[in-house]
């Protein structure tokens, strides 16, 4: 039986129904709810409601229905149901397997094997959707992968862990889940999200060549196409439907110290000093689990910690913001006050015989609060209170898979009973999706608490729309130069998944770093988007100077370039915010027509303005580098590279191989050694001009609070046009309210070959400044609102 609204056809096929939706032009959403199974789109990853999917035509004939957006068409031919799309150029993308289609798997060899097959009726069955891997399609994306970036002929599973230590890149499936995928095939994207948080697998044609499946161990199949075609279009609509990541606070920007554990106050204190005095850069001090009482969360340890308050005030003197560990399990003593309102109010997870689930974590035994009800993500809001009162400015989820200890690396067995405020689910159901409600809960909390500040919350694991509460950090890696060399790609990979905001640990969790390693950590991770130097207990400490010379001077410098560029990576967050766009990206991402970058997961690009290529192995000073299409001047010489090339780059240690496209600006702040240290004036926009054209954006508020969604940021383009060496740079007039408190700004044109005839700023002669030396050019300008055209006259 066929029925339709304006923008939705539901056929009814036995006991099983199955409904194709045209959201947006761009997006269809398909739901196959088997054996009277009620129609259910309320996961947890999606956010956006009331689509405007525009006028969408479905015709009906005898053996097909088409839906028909202004963008793209959804076939649905009738029998056997086999459900396929088409964009208006033609193109074929996520078409049904002709002979295997969609369906349950009832329990054939392939069938994926539940954990409580004797509540499969409540469960349901496993359920699948095979897809044709046409010819020249590539995968990317999954979430939080360590592996290369092209995904074809792989497995990937998703299903929240907290992995041994020392995982290898084998090991696809890590503390969060994204079971999204972005295909691209000769320059052209499309986008599949399957959403359901119990276990689920994708087969990127690693079976057989021809053909791909998505499959979830139980439930529904609720997945999502997206018709692109660009990998921006897909990322956009991808986090409108899983939501965007928030501004953050600036502050949250500049680099952060941890470990576990920074031990008594002194300790911290003194960290903070050798920050000061050493003149290393630093915004952040996060304080671990032995800040807390007994491992209680929301507690201090009263020995090492007698006065937090006390404490976090000098930080703030000192221009620190500090951010506490809040992990998900709550230790049983009846005692502590935060287990026992939660045990009194029974927010907790059951067994099946309906006593609270128990467990051991870091504290010893304890109590998992049901985050699925919405009851207890307010109430565990609330706990953050005392943290904030102490001036606790930022929030750590850890252990949120839940990661447990008994056995080591478990999570909770599937007949948990999260009892979800009236609506219970088993864990196996829900699993996935753990990590990122703990993390809604925190930052609804930190929202409502301090409802003028914009909340930090940080989380190890997460599920699709995680990015919409929390940043993701990778959680454990090691202090090796294969996990170095892991956390390129798995940025990249996060990136292209809807998390923007993500980082690894600098210089590595797990076993001891070493003063090279921590350099060429600390080379890329001031292009991460979250830059935090983390390591375990017992292992060597890792503080930017804990080598000594020469990687301190490295750290220093590196850290230093990070937080002259941090008007340039705010710039990319409001982007990421506002569109989804990635601010680690692969170079596909903009080269999405060059089938050379799909495997280039060893380097990428900041931005639009920079191409990073990391070293990552010891002793080595030089590495192969592809230079995608344009002209990139080499960072630390100057020297001018056309595209497409490979080139060996010489990258000494203090070097990292850094490229500037030309004609691309790039806001820069004066050197200081945190946010608000001083005045940021002037403004520096450092360019390099070349034959030809470009532009960039520059963007900035408060950097804190809201009033930006009132109209108080400011906007502007930055053109650079080149033409028979003269050069025009119109910094273009400011759109938004805001009125920077700087009166410098400064225009440093490089890679200027010879002393310019006459510069003038309209048309009036500029003030200007050559350096032969440098083959630079500056020119001093004034922050106005109004547009300033600058032209350089070379003859
Ligand atoms: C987990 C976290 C790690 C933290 C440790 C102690 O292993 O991933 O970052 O230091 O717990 O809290």
């Amino acid at each position: 039986m066929v029925a339709k609204d304006a923008s939705k056809v539901c056929l009814t096929i036995g006991s099983d129904t199955v409904e194709v939706t045209a959201l947006a032009p761009d997006l269809f959403r398909v739901g196959y709810f088997p054996q009277g199974r009620a129609v259910d789109y309320s996961f947890v990853a999606v956010i956006a409601q009331d689509w405007q999917s525009g006028p969408v035509a479905i015709v009906e004939k005898v053996d097909e229905v088409t839906l028909a957006t202004s963008a793209a068409t959804a076939h649905l031919s009738l029998d056997p149901l086999r459900i396929g799309f088409t964009d208006h150029a033609g193109r074929s993308f996520a078409l049904d397997d002709p002979v295997l289609g969609m369906g349950c798997f009832t329990g054939s060899g392939e069938a994926p094997v539940i954990g409580v097959p004797s509540r499969s009726e409540t469960l349901g069955m496993p359920v699948r959707v095979h897809k044709q891997h046409l010819a020249g399609e590539h995968y990317f994306g999954c979430g939080e992968r360590t592996g290369e970036l092209d995904k074809t002929g792989t497995r990937q599973i998703f299903w929240n862990v907290d992995p041994p230590r020392g995982q290898t890149a084998l090991e696809n499936n890590l503390y969060a889940s994204i079971p999204f995928t972005l295909v691209l095939a000769e320059g052209q994207a499309w986008g599949f999200f399957l959403d359901s948080t119990t276990r689920v697998e994708f087969d990127l044609a690693h079976d057989e060549p021809q053909r791909a499946w998505f499959g979830a161990d139980n439930g529904d199949l609720v997945y999502y196409v997206f018709s692109g075609p660009t990998p921006a279009d897909v990322l956009a609509r991808y986090t409108e439907l899983t939501g965007h990541t928030p501004l953050p606070p600036l502050w949250a920007l500049g680099y952060g110290q941890s470990r576990f554990s920074y031990e008594t106050a002194e300790e911290v204190r003194q960290i903070a000093r050798s920050f000061r005095e050493r003149d290393i850069p630093c915004d952040t001090l996060y304080l671990d689990i032995d800040t807390l009482d007994g491992y209680r969360v929301f507690t201090w340890n009263p020995v090492g910690f007698p006065d937090p308050q006390g404490l976090l005030a000098e930080l703030r003197e000192m221009g620190f913001h500090a951010v506490s560990i809040v992990d998900a399990g709550v230790k049983v003593d009846d005692q502590y006050a935060v287990y026992a309102e939660g045990k009194a109010r029974d927010l907790y997870c059951k067994t099946p015989e309906g006593n609270d689930y128990q467990n051991v974590v870091w504290p010893g035994i304890c109590t998992f609060p049901d985050f699925t009800n919405p009851e207890t993500r307010t109430w565990w809001g609330q706990q953050h209170a005392p943290l904030l009162d102490a001036g606790v400015e930022g929030i750590w989820c850890d252990m949120n898979e839940p990661g447990l200890f008994l056995p080591p690396n478990s999570t909770m067995p599937p007949d948990v009973v999260h009892p979800g405020g009236g609506k219970a689910q088993l864990h196996i159901q829900v699993h996935n999706s753990y990590g990122s409600l703990m993390a809604q809960a925190a930052r609804e909390g930190l929202l409502l608490l301090r409802p003028d500040r914009r909340p930090f919350v940080i989380s190890r694991s997460g599920y699709a729309g995680i990015q919409r509460h929390a940043l993701l950090w990778t959680g454990d890696n090691s202090s090796t130069w294969e996990h170095l060399t892991m956390s390129l790609s798995q940025l990249q990979n996060l990136g292209i998944s809807g998390v923007g905001w993500a980082g690894v640990d600098v210089g590595g969790y797990y076993g001891d770093s070493s003063g090279e390693l921590l350099a060429r950590w600390t080379e890329f991770g001031i292009f991460q988007p979250f830059c935090r130097n983390h390591s375990e207990k017992t292992t060597r400490h890792q503080e930017p100077w804990a080598f000594g010379e020469p990687y301190e001077s490295i750290c220093r410098d590196m850290l230093k370039l990070r937080q002259r560029l941090l008007p340039y990576l705010y710039t990319l967050f409001e982007e990421c915010h506002r569109t989804g766009a990635p601010i680690l990206r692969p170079l596909f991402w903009a080269y999405p027509s060059d089938p050379a970058t799909y495997s280039m997961d060893d380097e990428f690009l900041c931005g639009d303005a920079f191409l990073v290529a990391p070293v990552t192995r010891p002793g080595v000073e030089h590495r192969h580098v592809y230079i995608p299409a344009g002209s990139w001047f080499h960072w630390w010489t100057g020297t001018r590279i056309d595209g497409p090339a490979h080139i060996l780059a010489h990258a000494p240690l203090g070097q990292p191989a850094v490229y500037v496209r030309a004609n691309t600006a790039v806001p820069l702040w004066p050197e200081m050694n945190y946010v608000g240290h001083e005045e940021a004036d002037p403004l520096t926009y450092l360019l390099y001009p070349f034959e030809g054209s470009g532009s960039a954006t520059f963007y900035e508020d408060e950097g804190e609070g809201y009033e930006q969604l009132n109209g108080f940021y400011c906007r502007r383009s930055i053109t650079s046009d080149v033409d028979g060496g003269n050069i025009r740079v119109v910094i273009g007039e400011q759109e938004g309210k805001s009125v920077p408190a700087r009166r410098h700004v400064r225009l440093e044109l490089r890679e200027i070959a010879s002393e310019p005839k006459a510069v003038h700023l309209g048309k009036a002669p500029a003030t200007w400044r050559y350096d032969a030396e440098q083959r630079r050019l500056f020119v001093d300008l004034h922050e106005t609102a109004s547009s300033q055209l600058i032209h350089v006259s070379m003859e």
